[in-house]
Parts: C-alpha cells; sequence; structure tokens
C-alpha cells in the first residue's frame, strides 16, 4: 500500500456530523425503539458513533453483503454475505452504510429488508457521491457528507481492505 492520502474530513468534522444526524433521529423516532442495521465491514465506525448520539431504545445487528470486487469497481452485483440475527418485522428499521456510489447496494438492500414488513425503514449514509448515481430508486433519509467523484477511504471505509483504521475519511491519490 503506498498510495498518498489525503485528509478530506478530520475525525472533529465527522463526530460533528454524526451528533447532528443523531439527535435528528432521536427526534424523529421520539418514544419508540430503533433498529440499527449495520452494513458489514464500512459502516461499522460510523454505525457505532451513530448508536451512541441517538438517544432511544435499541437494537444492534449486523449484515454483510458485497458488491465490489477487489479494486475501487464496482460489479453491480450484490451478494446477501451475512443476514440479520434478528427479525424485522414492525420494527423502526435504520439501515447504516458507509457510503452510496451506484446504488446498486441500498437499493438491493432496502427492496431484500422492506419483504420483512418493518414498520419503517429509514437509509442512513455517511457519505454520498451522487454523480455516481446509476440506480435511482433509493431515496436517502440521511446523510452525513456529500462528496464528489473520488475514491475515498479510512472511518470504515477501505481499499484492498487497508486503511479502515484511519480516524478521518481522505482521498487516496495514486501514485
Ligand atoms: P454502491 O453499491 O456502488 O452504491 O457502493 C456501495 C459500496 O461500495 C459501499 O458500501 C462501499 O463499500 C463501496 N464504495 C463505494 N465508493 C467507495 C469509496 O470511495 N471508498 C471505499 N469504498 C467505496
Ligand atoms: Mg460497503
Amino acid at each position: 500500500m503506498s498510495e498518498k492520502i489525503s485528509v478530506y474530513f478530520t475525525e472533529e468534522q465527522i463526530a460533528k456530523r454524526i451528533a447532528e444526524i443523531g439527535a435528528e433521529i432521536t427526534k424523529r423516532f421520539a418514544g419508540e425503539e430503533v433498529t440499527l442495521v449495520c452494513i458489514l465491514k464500512g459502516s461499522i465506525f460510523f454505525t457505532t458513533e451513530l448508536a451512541k448520539r441517538i438517544d432511544l431504545p435499541m437494537v444492534i445487528d449486523f449484515m454483510k453483503v458485497s458488491s465490489y470486487g477487489s479494486g475501487t469497481k464496482t460489479t453491480g452485483i450484490v451478494n446477501v454475505k451475512q443476514d440479520l440475527e434478528f427479525d424485522i418485522a414492525d420494527k423502526n428499521v435504520i439501515i447504516v452504510e458507509d457510503i452510496i456510489d451506484s446504488g446498486y447496494t441500498l437499493s438491493h438492500l432496502q427492496k431484500v429488508l422492506r419483504l420483512r414488513n418493518p414498520k419503517t425503514l429509514t437509509i442512513c449514509t455517511l457519505l454520498d457521491k451522487p454523480e455516481r448515481r446509476v440506480v435511482n430508486d433509493v431515496k436517502v433519509d440521511y446523510v452525513g457528507f456529500e462528496i464528489p467523484d473520488k475514491f475515498v477511504v479510512g472511518y470504515g471505509l477501505d481499499y484492498d481492505q487497508h486503511y479502515r483504521n484511519l480516524p478521518y475519511v481522505g482521498y487516496v491519490e495514486q501514485e
């Protein structure tokens, strides 16, 4: 791994934005319980930080999907590699994703989870690259930051499984 990474969002900026989203979700679901669905592995950092900023009864569950081969290009094929542990019927489900790019992943996930009859299905993503959208049937309820069409890493996001542990979000500059 010899890429140069330049900081785009600092840990502080990310924490501040997540606190805002957490407050909005807390307000919207006041008096109810929510189920956070963390999409592995990219959204682990976002999910844990967001969970701490939502002041409601909560269940956290995990789902693993893959849409990418190695490298930075999508294949367009979405596989569920690990399913949820719990039934989500009649639950307020919040999908927590790291980034929406082509939209294939969230479009597919939304369809799969809707079939299980949740009470509500909300989509929350840390990052959004609107310029890259291929499928447009996804309504994202909460977006941390919109970014241009550049590959980013850190705060859970990887490049060939590396850089997830960076505490900030950075651009990869190919050498
Ligand atoms: P989509 O299905 O094309 O919307 O892609 C969503 C998934 O692609 C995300 O969950 C990420 O795992 C991955 N992805 C898309 N863009 C990036 C990026 O810039 N950096 C790292 N992973 C990305
Ligand atoms: Mg991902």
